[in-house]
């Protein structure tokens, strides 16, 4: 069965853990003495994540304010919450550990210029367009449905839990900086639950309009490119680092998509006409 808000509410009060109180002590003699191979490789990924993460809270109010009751308004305000935690842990990552302090902004700015055409398609244009629509009009279902499906689902479904998934095996495997371990897992536990959110969200919507299932499908189909590319490697091999083939990330993906659209009642298949 899937849960829904008033339940992923109080998960949420019980799972309650403070971005300054990871310990990063020694994760820093660890980044000095890491080969430049995965040096590289772990500053693409940070990268990545500073900005997803700031495209994440602060393109989230307006389904805030699409809220149909107070329990799933009270559950919505806990992700807002989360997501602005999880932007605070990865600068205060770049600030403590990489040792380049700079403001939240600042930390943005920068890592925004290594990041390519396809993460510009999603976060710049598809969310921030999607977001713009509903919080203009809270009251528009098909609005509300379409920002979850590409917030929800392909951002934090897709793209967020094959990172996770693949760089957290990475650096247990090795014991590498423990700290960062250990905030981007409670990162993956607060994802878990704003997944669990969506799903349960489109679940409904489809129950309830079954129409919206081509809806959710069309959005897909339109962004999966941009999603494939975006875990593809960033250069020739650079996935070697992680000890997997350079498809593996895209088949993971889309494995975990696959599995949540069956569960919504918008499978993949068939492409719609
Ligand atoms: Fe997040
Ligand atoms: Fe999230």
């Amino acid at each position: 069965m899937l849960h829904g808000p008033q339940r992923l509410y109080e998960d949420w009060e019980r799972a309650h853990w403070a971005a300054q109180d990871v310990d990063l002590s020694r994760d820093r003699s660890d980044w000095e003495a890491m080969p430049a191979a995965e040096r590289d490789l772990l500053q693409f990924v940070l990268s990545s994540l500073m900005v997803a993460e700031e495209r994440i809270s602060t393109q989230f109010v307006g389904l805030v304010l699409a809220q149909d009751d107070e329990e799933e308004g009270s559950y919505l305000s806990t992700q807002l919450v989360d997501e602005n935690r999880h932007m605070q842990f990865y600068a205060r990552f770049q600030n403590e550990v990489i040792a380049d302090p700079a403001s939240i902004a600042d930390h943005v700015e920068r890592a925004r210029a290594q990041l390519g055409e396809p993460f510009r398609q999603l976060f710049d244009e598809a969310l921030v367009q999607a977001h713009e629509r509903l919080r203009d009009d809270p009251g528009n279902r098909d609005a509300k449905v379409d920002f979850v499906t590409i917030y929800h689902m392909v951002i934090e479904g897709t793209l967020g839990i094959t990172a996770s998934h693949f760089v957290l095996d990475f650096l247990r495997d090795r014991e590498l900086l423990p700290g960062f371990a250990e905030g981007y897992g409670l990162i993956h536990q607060d994802e878990q639950r704003h997944i669990a959110y969506g799903t349960w969200f489109l679940a409904q919507a489809v129950r309830e309009h079954p129409e919206m299932a081509d809806m959710i499908r069309r959005r897909i189909h339109a962004l999966l490119p941009a999603v494939a590319e975006s875990v593809a490697p960033p250069s020739e091999g650079a996935w070697d680092v992680l000890g997997v083939e350079d498809g593996a990330l895209a088949a993971y993906g889309l494995d975990a998509l696959g599995r949540r659209l069956k569960i919504i009642g918008a499978p993949l298949q068939p492409a719609p006409s």
